[in-house]
């Protein structure tokens, strides 16, 4: 329930549409599904927890929800936990994929490959999976709505290089399964949410003693559902987005260029711009497709 005390999303507004939720039982994902449940929406309730699985089932049934599908499989088996929607369900309509390994806190030099494969697999293929599995319906129906969870520690957050790698990969798909899918009426969108619980006590030492409040007081898990829903709604028209979600408001992220130096024919003249290439500031350029982003730099490359 948000601070006015209304529903997150208006009761009956998912009537009718199927979401699989991967990670369901996780911060974010306990309230994703409770929010969809009291929105009418048929809930498939995937994570590879058992007991958390039926406890959240549990709860959801005892709040008078019933139309619910509890799934304790891997999100990496996509095609088992679709057929298994499709059967009770009928329809598909749209997957969010809150899913999240154990990150394992280590620098990077202590990672083990073993460590890159478990974030990889849990984080990156799991997601993928369930995506893939259900894409084929989305096309077939002209309608699907995705949602994946990247994060802010991309911008650099020592010891997780092993997640942080696993956001990267969900972010770099982001736009191009967003431009697959939109002949199709597929809406594709990353969320970047903030979802406090205690055990980040530690994390969040490095923050003011402002946001540190905020991340105690307002950053609760459920403050980023309203925007992930919106996501998966039919009024959603945004894809390829990624969205910053906290306390209750939400943002969108960039991918901005830097107009660069040209006539770099040699190490010296490369080590001499430097400086002025990694300038902070300044005119950035927000390139919306690939094609963009090489027009534009065609442009300066040319001396145009
Ligand atoms: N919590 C935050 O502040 C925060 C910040 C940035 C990004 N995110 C992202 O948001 C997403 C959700 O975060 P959270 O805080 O709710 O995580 P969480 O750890 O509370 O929940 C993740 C859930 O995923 C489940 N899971 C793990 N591997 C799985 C698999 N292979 N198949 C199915 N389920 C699996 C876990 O059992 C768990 O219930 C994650 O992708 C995370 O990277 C969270």
């Amino acid at each position: 329930m948000s601070t006015s005390n209304r529903p997150i999303a208006a009761e009956g507004s998912f009537k009718n549409r199927t979401v699989i939720v991967s990670g369901a039982t996780g911060k974010l994902g306990r309230p994703i599904c409770a929010a969809l449940a009291a929105a009418g929406a048929n809930v498939v309730i995937n994570d590879v927890k058992a007991d958390a699985v039926q406890e959240l089932t549990d709860s959801l049934k005892s709040a008078g929800h019933t139309a619910l599908l509890s799934i304790t499989l891997s999100a990496t088996s996509g095609p088992e936990i679709v057929a298994k929607a499709l059967e009770q369900f009928g329809r598909v309509d749209a997957v969010i994929n809150p899913t999240l390994g154990p990150i394992p806190w280590k620098p990077f030099e202590d990672l083990t490959d073993d460590d890159f494969r478990a974030a990889y697999e849990n984080n990156v293929l799991g997601p993928i999976s369930v995506t893939k599995a259900a894409w084929p319906h989305f096309k077939k129906q002209g309608y699907g709505r995705v949602v994946n969870f990247t994060s802010d520690s991309m911008l650099g957050f020592p010891t997780a290089s092993a997640y942080t790698n696993t956001k990267g990969a969900l972010f770099g798909m982001n736009k191009t399964l967003a431009m697959e899918g939109a002949a199709h009426g597929i809406k594709v969108n990353c969320v970047s949410p903030i979802a406090y619980h205690p055990n980040m006590e530690r994390h969040i030492l490095r923050f003011s003693d402002d946001v540190q409040h905020a991340f105690k007081t307002l950053y609760q898990p459920e403050a980023n559902v309203p925007m992930i829903l919106a996501l998966v709604s039919e009024g959603c028209q945004a894809s390829g987005e990624v969205f910053n979600t906290a306390g209750w408001a939400a943002g969108r992220n960039v991918w901005g260029n830097k107009k660069g130096v040209n006539g770099l024919e040699t190490v010296d003249a490369c080590l001499k711009a430097l400086g002025q290439i990694t300038e902070k500031g300044g005119d950035v350029f927000e390139p919306h497709t690939m094609v963009d982003f090489t027009e534009w730099q065609g442009k300066y490359v040319l001396n145009k």
